[in-house]
């Protein structure tokens, strides 16, 4: 049986994938914010997870004004990185896993959740720069990918609640995929960030940090947040945030923290991640 091992939250701000290809992750701006990720790669490097389900927003990369999909899963062989304006990132190709991706996508489908099936699309810094932040350079990524793609840059996007649900049914899904696979669920995205308008820059720590915290033990608060107090709080980016509460609905009931780093600022952006495992009932 395949199973979730471990979710992990993380921002994807396009900046640290230009840090990483020009080298400069150790220099005075970039090194406090990388240090953070070390324990991360170590870690990962240990799990050697088959799979990551690697939940990301596009921004306007494969889907622009003309498609916006709410839930999209990617079902192709593989993804090119995209060219956001400066040429693709010189990162490998992204290799999906189709089998595990169309039963995912029928198991969600006949659990209620209607999912856009995607076989071809490049894939943008949303998805690349975590998996740059959890394995640095290689020549080829050492995990398959099966993209999750969220709509949270044009409203209607999905509410919270909808987006833990949704971590949920993965979880089933994942748990009736017949061969044994060690899946680890990425939810990517925020934290606190506005990038136009008069709030540009904005920030907020304490709501960050209590957002963290909420993904921790066995509450279920965090998916109750309405998407005016990202907007208020967190900015009008910050609402990339609910792509954590469906890594966050897909560990089940509790979890555990084995990692937490979080840094201000970070291009326009806070940045955080949160390395989580899920806590077994008969465990807890
Ligand atoms: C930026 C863009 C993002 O998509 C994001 O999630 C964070 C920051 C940026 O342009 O700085
Ligand atoms: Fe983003």
């Amino acid at each position: 049986m395949a199973r979730i091992t471990a979710g992990v939250g993380s921002s994807h701000v396009p900046l640290l994938g230009v840090a990483v290809d020009q080298g400069k992750t150790g220099d005075d701006y970039f090194g406090p914010i990388f240090k953070g990720y070390e324990w991360t790669k170590a870690w990962e490097k240990a799990e050697k997870p088959d799979v990551v389900i690697l939940v990301y927003n596009d921004h306007a990369s494969a889907f622009d004004m003309k498609i916006v999909p709410t839930f999209a899963i990617g079902c192709g062989e593989r993804y090119k990185p995209a060219d956001e304006g400066w040429g693709p990132r010189p990162v490998p190709d992204v290799e999906g896993h189709p089998d595990l991706a169309w039963h995912i996508a029928q198991s969600l489908i006949l659990d209620e959740f209607d999912m856009t099936i995607i076989n071809e699309m490049d894939v943008d810094h949303g998805l690349t720069v975590p998996l740059s932040m959890m394995f640095g350079q290689p020549e080829k990524w050492p995990v398959k990918v099966v993209p999750l793609a969220v709509n949270v840059v044009t409203y209607p996007v999905p509410s919270g609640n909808r987006c833990w649900a949704l971590g949920e049914a993965i979880r089933r899904a994942v748990e009736s995929f017949p061969e044994d696979l060690n899946v680890q669920i990425w939810g990517t995205g925020g934290m606190s960030h506005q990038l136009q308008g008069p709030r540009a820059g904005l920030l907020n720590r304490e709501w960050d940090n209590r957002f963290m915290d909420q993904l921790v033990g066995n509450t279920d608060a965090a998916r109750w947040i309405p998407h005016i107090e990202y907007l208020r709080e967190t900015g009008s980016e910050g609402i990339e945030m609910v792509m954590w509460l469906i890594m966050r609905g897909a560990l089940g009931k509790e979890t555990r923290c084995l990692h937490r780093h979080y840094h201000i600022p970070c291009s326009n952006t806070a940045i955080g991640h949160l390395v989580l495992e899920p806590v077994e009932p008969e465990a807890a």
